[in-house]
C-alpha cells in the first residue's frame, strides 16, 4: 500500500541532505519497490520566517496524519536571539510531543571501511552494531517539582525530579525487548538501582516483561556508571541497550563516538502502537543544521539517508529495501567515496549531490 511521509527538511543543510533521500525513494518507486506519498512542510527558522512560528498547527496535523515523519535538521545564528518558544528547536520539541515519541533509538553501527577512522582501537570497533533505546518523554527532564527557589539562610535551591510511572517504563521496555527479538535477542537495561528508587522501579518492571511476555529474549541489568566504562572498554558485548531518558542521553552520545562521525548517525522516534500495530513514528539524522557547511554541497547525507532506511525497516516492515539502502552505504564507502567529515587520505572526496550519484549507482 501506498506510504505516506510528511518531509520536513528544516534550515542549513536539513534541505540539502533531505535532497538526496528524494533521489534513492524515487528510485525505489521507478523500480517498483514502494509507493510512496510525500507532503512536504516547514519546521524550525523556515517556519518561523513563513508563518512567525516554528511549527505551523497546519503542518503538526500533517505529521499526525502521516505514516511516518522524515525530518532533517533546524536551527542557526539567524533565529538564535528568538525568544524561547519561537526558537527553531521548540518546533522539533513540539512534534516529539504532540506525536507522543516516548521511544528514541540511536544506533551505533561502525562500518567496516570507517573502522580505522574511529578514535578507538580499530579492533574494539570494528563490526560494532549496537542500539540503544532512549525514553523521551519522561523521567528527570520533566518531573515535579523543578525550579529554582530562595531558602531562608539566603542561600537558592535547584530541584528537579527524577520520576517514573509504571506505565513509562513498560511501553519503552515492549519496544526494546520487541527490536532485541529482531535483532540478537540480547538486552540490557541500564540504570541505578543501587542508588535510585525510580531505577529499582525500572528494574523491577522491565524483569517482570522479559519474563511474562519475552522469555526469549536473554534479559541482563547493568548500572548506569559502568555501562558509560563497558561501553568504552568492550562495546561489542552489547546488542540492545534500554535505559531512561538522562542516561539514554549520556549513554547515546558516548555509543556515537564510537562510530566516528556525526554525519553517519541516523535515529528514530517512536509512539505508541494503534489498533493495526503501527505506531507514530519520526526519523531524523543527529547531526544539527551545520551552518558552518549550509549551502556548500558539503554536507555528508548518509545519516539521513541511513535514518529513512530506519523508517523503512521499522514503520513499514520494508526489511529488503531497507537492507539494500544500508548494503549500499557499505559498499560506497567501501569504494573509499567520502563527504569532507569522514575523509581520510587516498580516498575520493565528494559532495553532498555526489555521494548521492555514488548510493545511486550502486
Ligand atoms: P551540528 O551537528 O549542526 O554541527 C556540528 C559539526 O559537525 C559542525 O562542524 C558541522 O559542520 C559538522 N556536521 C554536522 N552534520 C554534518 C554532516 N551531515 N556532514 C558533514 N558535517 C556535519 O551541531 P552544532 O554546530 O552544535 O549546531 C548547529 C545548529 O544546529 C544549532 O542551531 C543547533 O541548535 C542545531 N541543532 C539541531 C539539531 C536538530 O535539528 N536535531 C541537533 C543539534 C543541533
Ligand atoms: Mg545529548
Amino acid at each position: 500500500s501506498t506510504k505516506k511521509i510528511l518531509f520536513l527538511p528544516g534550515d542549513g543543510i536539513g534541505p540539502e541532505v533531505m535532497a538526496q533521500v528524494r533521489r534513492v525513494m524515487d528510485w525505489l518507486v521507478a523500480s517498483g519497490r514502494a509507493s510512496f506519498e510525500v507532503e512536504d512542510g516547514l519546521v524550525g527558522g523556515s517556519a518561523y520566517d513563513a508563518h512567525g512560528t516554528p511549527l505551523h498547527d497546519d503542518t503538526m496535523k500533517l505529521a499526525l496524519a502521516a505514516d511516518a515523519v522524515l525530518l532533517g535538521a533546524v536551527g542557526g545564528p539567524k533565529w538564535d536571539n528568538l525568544d524561547f518558544s519561537l526558537k527553531p528547536e521548540r518546533g522539533l520539541l513540539r512534534l516529539r510531543k504532540d506525536m507522543e515519541l516516548f521511544a528514541n533509538l540511536r544506533p551505533a553501527l561502525v562500518f567496516d571501511a570507517l573502522a580505522e577512522a574511529s578514535s578507538l582501537k580499530t579492533e574494539l570497533v570494528a563490526g560494532l552494531d549496537i542500539l540503544i533505546v532512549r525514553e523521551l518523554t519522561g523521567g528527570v527532564y520533566f518531573g515535579q517539582p523543578r525550579g529554582i527557589s530562595d531558602l531562608p539562610n539566603g542561600e537558592r535551591r535547584g530541584v528537579n525530579t527524577q520520576v517514573y510511572d509504571t506505565h513509562e517504563i513498560v511501553r519503552v521496555a515492549r519496544v526494546a525487548f520487541d527490536l532485541a527479538g529482531k535483532r540478537d535477542k540480547r538486552l540490557c537495561s541500564v540504570e541505578k538501582a543501587n542508588v535510585m528508587e525510580s531505577g529499582l522501579l525500572w528494574r523491577e518492571e522491565v524483569t517482570k516483561i522479559g519474563t511474562t511476555e519475552f522469555p526469549d529474549i536473554a534479559l541482563s541489568h547493568m548500572y548506569a556508571d559502568n555501562c558509560a566504562m563497558q561501553l568504552v572498554r568492550q562495546p561489542k558485548q552489547f546488542d540492545v541497550i534500554v535505559t531512561d531518558n538522562l542516561f539514554g542521553d549520556l549513554l547515546s552520545d558516548c555509543a556515537a563516538m564510537l562510530t566516528g562521525s556525526l554525519g553517519m548517525l541516523p535515529s528514530a522516534s517512536l509512539g505508541e502502537a494503534d489498533a493495526n500495530g503501527a505506531r507514530k513514528a519520526m526519523y531524523e539524522p543527529v547531526h544539527g543544521s551545520a551552518p558552518d557547511i549550509a549551502g556548500q554541497n558539503k554536507a555528508n547525507p548518509l545519516a539521513t539517508i541511513l535514518s529513512f532506511s530506519m523508517m523503512l525497516r521499522y514503520s513499514f516492515d520494508m526489511g529488503v529495501e531497507a537492507d539494500l539502502i544500508d548494503q549500499a552505504v557499505r559498499d560506497v564507502l567501501a569504494d573509499g567515496i567520502r563527504t569532507g567529515d569522514i575523509m581520510q587520505p587516498g580516498k575520493t572526496l565528494v559532495g553532498t549531490s555526489g555521494m548521492g550519484d555514488a548510493l545511486l549507482a550502486k
